[in-house]
């Protein structure tokens, strides 16, 4: 356990080994944090994933009895920060639950109808002595059920979801880490998992206009504790749909073909100075990918056609991408094809599903690309970037 404050301390636990969180591949695995409050009342934030209960219950131990929990908010239902549930009512018998009415009935349907649990509509806030609590709902940041807790005397916002990152580290604070990685790791978590939800991360943010936060302790990876200002604007920025002067070229290819084309759009692009990232999509993972589309202004799909449909891999990526919306994207498709063609079509519907502007690409092109074919895809790559640049 880590103290956070006179009486507050980070009791959850660091997972290391996670490298896969719902589909999203965690280079550095994570944490599910957990807090414990010691005011004349004693509140637990957040339980952890359930293979972690005992490790939390050890970590509470350390500091009290756990029949002394007066309170447990739950800010979110999800099984990572609810999981440890059943074996905290056992140590902690004496707590009042308590949470969003769509959190205690979705903390009902996992783990049973007999938990007695308060709702904030009766609790908007909860005195604890020195301290005091209050909830503040925030939908869809990230369920139906999220919310978030705010201590005024010490000025910390227990912000579960928002504003956290995959990152496992021994470190738990952002003055303790590599601030390049913990804001890649940000960014990452943020386009995988917020992305789609940019609303309802506008009306958190809204919600909490004026409020003076020094402390934001999320619920995964580091506290910000420096900088919290960091995380806001950069948060701020992303809701808004803030795009950078770059394009991004996500393709696959099966005989090399694609590949020439899609080396030949970036070489266009780079030749007005643009920025392009490029990858390919059996080598790099959807969810890497996302994270650079999130601030691209253009981004450009493309792969060969295979039994008359889009490569598999570029098909997994054009799924990924259509749930997760990003937004303020200019965008084209290319692609190769053998006797029938077809992939660079599907491609453009679900980009258009994703809500992509699309720049009409004639970039497609029978087996291999002849030199006539590879100069219109440099001639289009400029294109690309002339509409980045607004030209
Ligand atoms: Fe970290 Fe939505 O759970």
């Amino acid at each position: 356990m880590i103290k956070i404050k006179e009486d507050i301390y980070w009791i959850g636990v660091v997972d290391w080994a996670v490298r896969n969180f719902h589909g999203y591949i965690t280079h550095r695995g994570s944490s599910y944090n957990s807090y414990l409050i010691l005011d004349e009342k004693v509140v637990l934030i957040d339980f952890v994933k359930s293979p972690f209960a005992d490790e939390q219950i050890a970590h509470i131990k350390e500091l009290i009895d756990p029949k002394r929990i007066d309170y447990i908010i739950v800010n979110h239902a999800e099984p990572d920060h609810s999981g440890s549930i059943r074996k905290i009512l056992e140590v902690a018998p004496n707590a009042e639950i308590i949470a969003t009415d769509r959190c205690i009935s979705t903390l009902k349907k996992y783990y049973g109808t007999d938990l007695k649990i308060s709702s904030i509509q009766q609790k908007p806030s909860i005195k604890l002595g020195k301290r005091s609590l209050t909830f503040v709902p925030v939908p869809m940041a990230h369920w139906p059920d999220s919310m978030v807790t705010y201590m005024p005397e010490e000025k910390i916002l227990f912000s579960n979801d928002a504003f956290g990152q995959h990152y496992a580290s021994s470190g738990r604070f952002d003055d303790e880490v590599d601030s390049t990685i913990l804001m890649h790791e940000a960014t990452t978590y943020y386009a995988n998992i917020l992305m789609p939800l940019w609303r309802s991360v506008k009306n958190a943010l809204k919600a909490l206009e004026g409020v003076p936060v020094e402390i934001l302790a999320t619920s995964h990876g580091i506290i910000w504790r420096k900088d919290p200002s960091m995380i806001l604007s950069a948060y701020t920025k992303w809701v808004a749909g803030e795009t950078k002067p770059y394009a991004v070229i996500a393709y696959d290819t099966m005989w090399g073909s694609t590949e020439k084309v899609a080396r030949a759009i970036a070489e266009g692009i780079n030749s007005k100075g643009v920025e392009v990232k490029v990858f390919n999509l059996t080598a790099s993972h959807n969810s890497d990918v996302i994270a650079e589309v999130l601030e691209a202004k253009a981004v450009l799909i493309g792969g060969p056609t295979l039994n008359n449909h889009v490569f598999p891999s570029v098909a997994s990526f054009l799924a990924y991408m259509r749930g997760l919306k990003p937004m303020n994207k200019i965008g084209a498709a290319f692609g190769s094809y053998g006797w029938a063609g077809g992939a660079k079509k599907i491609t453009e519907t679900e980009m258009i599903a994703a809500g992509i502007q699309l720049i009409p690409s004639e970039i497609d092109f029978s087996y291999k690309p002849n030199e006539d074919e590879l100069k219109k895809s440099y001639d289009f790559g400029q294109l690309i970037a002339d509409k980045i640049l607004n030209k």
